[in-house]
C-alpha cells in the first residue's frame, strides 16, 4: 500500500496531472503506437533486390516488369467484388467508395492480408469511412441515417481516393448489369417476335 501511495504521489508531482489521467494518457499512447507502427511493413518483409553479378553482364533496366495496368472491370455487383480481398495474390485488391471501385493494390501495407484496413476490401465500405467504424456491420454502402458530416467525412475519404487510386469499375445492383438488362431486353423482343408468329 506505501508503495502505491508513494508511485501515485510521484506521478501527481512530476506530471501535474492526476494519476487516473496520467495513466489513461499513457494508455492511450501505447495504443496509438502500436496502431501506427502496425501499419507500417517492417523492413525485413521487403524482397530484398536480387544480386545481379555485372561481370561481363551490364543490365539495362529495359526488361524491367512494368507496374501492372489496372484490370478495368466495368459494372459489377457486390458479390462479384467479394473476392478482390487479397487472398488471391493474382487478382488486385479492391474496395469500393459510393459505388465506385478503386484498385488499391499499390498500398498492400494498408489492405493487405492481415494489414490494419484488410477489412474493406472486396467490399463497399462507404458506411464504415463516414462513421470511422471498424464494425463489420458498418461495412456496407448504406447511407441511411448518415448526418451532414458524417457524408462529409465519406466525401472527404472519396477525394482521397480519387486522388490516389485508379478507378476500376463501379457497383451495379445484383441482377441490374447492363449485361443482364441488355439480354433481359433481347428477350422482351424475342417473346415480342413470337406472339407476332402466333
Ligand atoms: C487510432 C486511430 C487511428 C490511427 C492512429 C490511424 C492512423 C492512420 C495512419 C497514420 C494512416 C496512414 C496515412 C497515410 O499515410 O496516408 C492511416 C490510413 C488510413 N486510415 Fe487510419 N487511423 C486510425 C483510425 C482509422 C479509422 C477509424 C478508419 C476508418 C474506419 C481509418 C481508415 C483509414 C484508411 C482507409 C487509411 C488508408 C488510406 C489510404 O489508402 O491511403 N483509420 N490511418
Ligand atoms: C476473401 O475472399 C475469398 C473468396 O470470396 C474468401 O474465401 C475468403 O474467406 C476471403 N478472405 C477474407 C480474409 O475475408
Amino acid at each position: 500500500m506505501g508503495i502505491y501511495t508513494t508511485v501515485m504521489d510521484e506521478v501527481a508531482l512530476y506530471t501535474g496531472l492526476s494519476p487516473t489521467a496520467f495513466f489513461t494518457i499513457l494508455a492511450m499512447m501505447v495504443v496509438v503506437y502500436r496502431t501506427v507502427t502496425n501499419m507500417f511493413v517492417s523492413p525485413e518483409d521487403y524482397n530484398k533486390p536480387p544480386v545481379v553479378s555485372t561481370r561481363g553482364n551490364i543490365r539495362f533496366d529495359d526488361d524491367a516488369k512494368p507496374a501492372a495496368e489496372p484490370v478495368q472491370l466495368g459494372e459489377i455487383t457486390e458479390e462479384e467484388l467479394r473476392p478482390y480481398n487479397g487472398s488471391d495474390p493474382s487478382k488486385p485488391i479492391l474496395m469500393a467508395i459510393k459505388g465506385q471501385i478503386y484498385d488499391v493494390s499499390s498500398a498492400r501495407n494498408f489492405y493487405g492480408p492481415g494489414s490494419p484496413y484488410a477489412m474493406f476490401t472486396g467490399k463497399e465500405c462507404s458506411r464504415a469511412l463516414a462513421l470511422l467504424s471498424f464494425k463489420p456491420q458498418d461495412i456496407n454502402g448504406n447511407l441511411e441515417g448518415l448526418d451532414e458530416s458524417e457524408l462529409a467525412v465519406l466525401e472527404d475519404w472519396e477525394y482521397k481516393f480519387m486522388e490516389k487510386y485508379p478507378k476500376v469499375g463501379q457497383l451495379v445492383p445484383s441482377q441490374r448489369t447492363q449485361q443482364n438488362e441488355h439480354k433481359e431486353q433481347i428477350q422482351d423482343n424475342f417473346d415480342v417476335g413470337k406472339e407476332e408468329a402466333k
